[in-house]
C-alpha cells in the first residue's frame, strides 16, 4: 500500500483491487455509484466472519471483546478522519438511512421550512416529501444557476424571505448528477445567519475531498463507505453533539437505553441512543480499513488526477454532434464526474455497447435524481462517467473512442 504523502502514477493503486488484477480488467467509470474495495477492507470484512463472529458491547467473551474493541478503533478513526468526536459518529446503514434519521427525529415546530436545491438526490427529496405530505413542515428548493453550479445569491434572497421559518438547509456537498461542488461553507455560514441547521449530504464529497467538519461548521453530515472504497451497507451520520441531543432516535431498541420499564424509556447518550440493534459488524470494521487506505492518498493529488481523466473524457465527447454535458463546461468545475446526453440516442444503449464491446462501465438513467430530469423533460437520463483513484488516462481515452463509435453506430 502507498506511503502517506506518496504522489505515484495511479497503476500503483491497482495491484491493491483484485477486479484490477485480472488479466483483462474492466475500465471501471462508475465510481460515483459504488467503488471498487482494496484487498485490506476485503480481508478485514473475512476476518469478522473467519476469526471473530462475535456481537460487539454484549457477551464478555473474547469475540465479543474482540468486536467491541474493532468498534471502538473504527469509530476513532473516522472520527479523526473528519475532524469530528467519537461521540458525533453514528454507524447507519447508509447516507440515505442517515438523512432519514436526521428527519424523522427532528421534532418539528409547525411552519418550519427545509430548503434544498434544486436538483438532490432522492435520499435529499424523498424524506422531506414524506415530512411535507404529513402537513410536518414545508419544503422550498433554490434554483441553480443556468450551468448548474450553486446560486449563492438566490440562496441567501430565498433565506430571507423564508425568514424566521427556516429550520433546516440539506444540501449536497457534490452533485451526483453532474459533479458540482456546492460552496458549502458558505451556505453554512448563510444558513446559521438565518438561524437554521444545516445537513451537508457528503455522499459524494468526502471519498474525494478532505473534509474538517469543524472547518465547514455543518450541523450534520452524512456519508456511505461503499462510495469510499468501504463496504456496502454501513453509512455514518456526523451531527454535532448539542444536535444529537436533541434528536428522537428512529432506531430505538436493544442497546440503546440507560433505563426501562413497562411504561418509560431512558436512552443511552449518542450514539448508542442511534444504533439500536445488532450493527453491521463486518462492514464497520471493513470501514475502519477504507479509511486507513484512504489516509495514504493525497487528497490534492486525487483531485487532479481526477480532473485529468475528466478532462480528456469532456474534450473527447464535447464537440460530438448531439451531444451535451449536463452541468458547466469546465471540467475542473465537474470534479471526477461527465453526466452526458445525446439527442435521439438512448443512453441506455450506449451504456450497453459499452460494456459489452469494450467492457467499460458508465451508469445510465436518472441516478435518483428523477425530479431535476423531470423538470427538464429529458426522458431516460443520462450516461454518467465517474473516475476515482484506480482509473487511468488510458481508460479514459478508450471511452472516449468507443463512446464515438457508439453514437455513430445508432445515429
Ligand atoms: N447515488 C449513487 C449514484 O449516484 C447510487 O450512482
Amino acid at each position: 500500500m502507498m506511503k502517506h504523502g506518496d504522489i505515484v502514477p495511479p497503476n500503483r493503486f491497482r495491484d491493491d483491487f483484485a477486479p484490477l488484477r485480472k488479466e483483462d480488467p474492466v475500465a471501471y467509470l462508475d465510481n460515483a455509484c459504488t467503488t471498487m474495495r482494496p484487498d485490506s477492507v476485503v480481508d478485514e470484512i473475512n476476518s469478522y466472519y473467519t476469526v471473530t463472529p462475535g456481537c460487539a458491547g454484549r457477551s464478555p467473551h473474547r469475540w465479543g471483546n474482540s468486536v467491541t474493541h474493532k468498534l471502538v478503533q473504527s469509530r476513532g478513526l473516522i472520527s479523526k478522519f473528519i475532524g469530528a468526536t467519537t461521540d458525533e459518529i453514528i454507524f447507519t446503514l447508509n447516507s440515505t438511512f442517515a438523512i432519514n434519521q436526521v428527519a424523522h427525529g427532528i421534532k418539528w415546530e409547525k411552519d418550519d421550512v427545509v430548503l434544498t436545491t434544486d436538483k438532490e438526490h432522492n435520499s435529499n427529496l424523498v424524506p422531506w416529501l414524506q415530512l411535507e405530505n404529513k402537513g410536518l413542515i414545508k419544503h422550498s428548493f433554490v434554483h441553480s444557476n443556468d450551468d448548474n453550479t450553486f446560486d449563492l445569491e438566490a440562496f441567501e434572497e430565498k433565506c430571507s424571505t423564508i425568514g424566521k421559518n427556516l429550520r433546516l438547509v440539506a444540501v449536497p456537498q457534490v452533485s451526483n448528477l453532474d459533479g458540482v461542488t456546492n460552496p458549502v461553507k458558505e451556505i453554512t455560514k448563510i444558513a446559521h445567519d438565518y438561524d437554521a441547521e444545516i445537513l451537508v449530504d457528503s455522499a459524494q464529497g468526502v471519498p474525494h475531498n478532505k473534509v474538517d467538519v469543524r472547518q465547514l461548521d455543518c450541523d450534520y453530515l452524512t456519508f456511505s463507505l461503499h462510495k469510499m472504497l468501504g463496504p456496502s451497507g454501513i453509512g455514518v451520520l456526523y451531527g454535532k453533539e448539542e444536535c444529537l441531543a436533541n434528536l428522537d432516535t428512529i432506531s430505538g431498541g436493544g442497546k440503546t437505553v440507560s433505563n426501562i420499564s413497562d411504561h418509560d424509556v431512558q436512552f443511552l447518550k449518542p450514539p448508542a441512543k442511534f444504533e439500536g440493534g445488532s450493527s453491521n459488524y463486518a462492514g464497520i470494521i471493513g470501514a475502519k480499513a477504507a479509511v486507513e487506505y484512504l489516509q495514504s492518498v493525497d487528497f490534492e493529488w486525487l483531485r487532479s488526477h481526477e480532473v485529468r481523466l475528466n478532462e480528456i473524457i469532456t474534450d473527447g465527447v464535447k464537440d460530438i454532434e448531439e451531444v451535451s454535458i449536463i452541468g458547466p463546461d469546465s471540467a475542473r468545475l465537474r470534479g471526477g464526474m461527465t453526466s452526458i446526453t445525446v439527442d435521439d440516442i438512448d443512453v441506455y444503449d450506449l451504456s450497453i455497447i459499452l460494456d459489452e464491446a469494450g467492457s467499460i462501465m458508465v451508469r445510465s438513467g436518472y441516478h435518483c435524481v428523477n425530479s431535476w430530469f423531470n423538470s427538464k423533460d429529458i426522458a431516460g437520463g443520462s450516461l454518467r462517467t465517474s473516475v476515482y483513484l484506480y482509473n487511468t488516462e488510458e481508460e479514459a481515452r478508450q471511452f472516449v473512442d468507443l463512446f464515438e463509435e457508439a453514437v455513430n453506430a445508432l445515429r
